[in-house]
């Protein structure tokens, strides 16, 4: 049996399995492994289950052992895992898409909802218990008929459109491609940020993390977007310039944010929690079981081809 590191917790579903398939070291105690328990506990082993809180760099990767051929990451995002490392010691990466597009795409929702409907000022009306209904009451922005820009038009991107054609929004988007008509259902591609931006009344993020998109939200390109816009971020917490989007949300050029992932988290830029016009979650994207039994399958499967010396179906490098 080939032997499986596994960095973090898995659901008791994905767990039985990989115990039928592999020969698995678990963190029942879910334990955040530091790289250096990472590279000791995968000293003897044939390939790990990572999570996006292991972070896989080129020096974490470069003193792995030569045992270790596969790294299947649970996540569709593969930021914390230096592939291009990976691929020069010919060990193989994985990601976990599909399985958890539904999910993400619902967060992005949550998201454009709790930060234009002020969910945050609302709780904490509705708990202090004194507020009085009135006509004016923390009064939102309604997404119905607006325009909503899509900042990555992948499978989760596609799924927000979706969504949102159900609140009669109109969807605009930029990607690193123009979709094919089939894909686009009648959403307008903008070859460039700005071009987008300028229509963004409502602004989704789902692209992944990459050098392109580090900071893409900053002080010269907030400025494109129309005054008094909401954006919601569920991608990766790089993708935002967290000071130029704290200067955009006092002076009001942003009406609210909603976030779910962050620069550095657990960690949150701490000029943002005295802004009421935001609306956070911790990383939830993925958070329903069903998905996460699917990501742990996908994993596993992943492993599973990979041993059977097939192409894994998720390989990224
Ligand atoms: C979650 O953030 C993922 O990339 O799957």
């Amino acid at each position: 049996m080939k032997k499986i590191l596994v960095t973090r917790n898995l659901l008791e579903e994905n767990e039985k399995r990989i115990l039928q398939l592999f020969d698995a070291n678990l963190n029942k105690e879910d334990k955040l492994y530091s790289p250096e328990e990472v590279i000791a506990l995968s000293e003897n082993c044939d390939g790990i289950l990572s999570f996006t809180t292991s972070v896989l760099n080129r020096e974490t990767i470069n003193k792995l052992s030569d045992s270790v051929k596969i790294i299947a990451n649970y996540a569709v995002g593969f930021g914390n895992i230096d592939i291009a490392s990976a691929k020069k010691r010919g060990i193989v990466v994985t990601n976990t898409p599909e399985v958890l597009t539904d999910s993400t795409a619902d967060i992005s929702i949550l998201l454009l909802l709790g930060a234009s409907r002020r969910a945050y000022e609302g709780r904490k009306a509705a708990e202090l218990q004194n507020w009085v209904w009135s006509s004016n009451l923390l009064l939102g922005k309604q997404m119905s008929n607006q325009k909503l820009g899509i900042l990555g038009m992948g499978r989760i991107g596609r799924a927000v459109a979706q969504r949102a054609r159900g609140f009669g929004m109109k969807i605009h988007y930029h990607n690193r491609s123009k979709l094919t008509s089939d894909l686009e259902h009648g959403a307008i591609y903008h070859p460039d940020i700005k071009s987008l931006f300028r229509q963004s009344e409502f602004l989704s993020i789902n692209c992944p993390a990459t050098p392109d998109t580090i900071n893409l939200l900053n002080e010269e390109t907030i400025k494109y977007l129309p005054d008094g816009a909401v954006v919601a971020n569920a991608a990766r917490g790089d993708v935002i310039d967290d000071n130029a989007m704290i200067k955009a949300m006092k002076s009001g050029k942003i009406f609210a944010l909603g976030l779910d992932v962050y620069n550095g988290e657990p960690k949150i830029n701490e000029e943002y929690l005295k802004l009421n016009n935001l609306f956070l979650l911790p990383h939830l994207g993925s958070a329903t079981k069903v998905t996460r039994i699917g990501m742990g399958d996908r994993a596993i499967d992943n492993l599973q081809d990979f041993f059977l010396n097939k192409r894994p179906k998720d390989q990224v490098n």
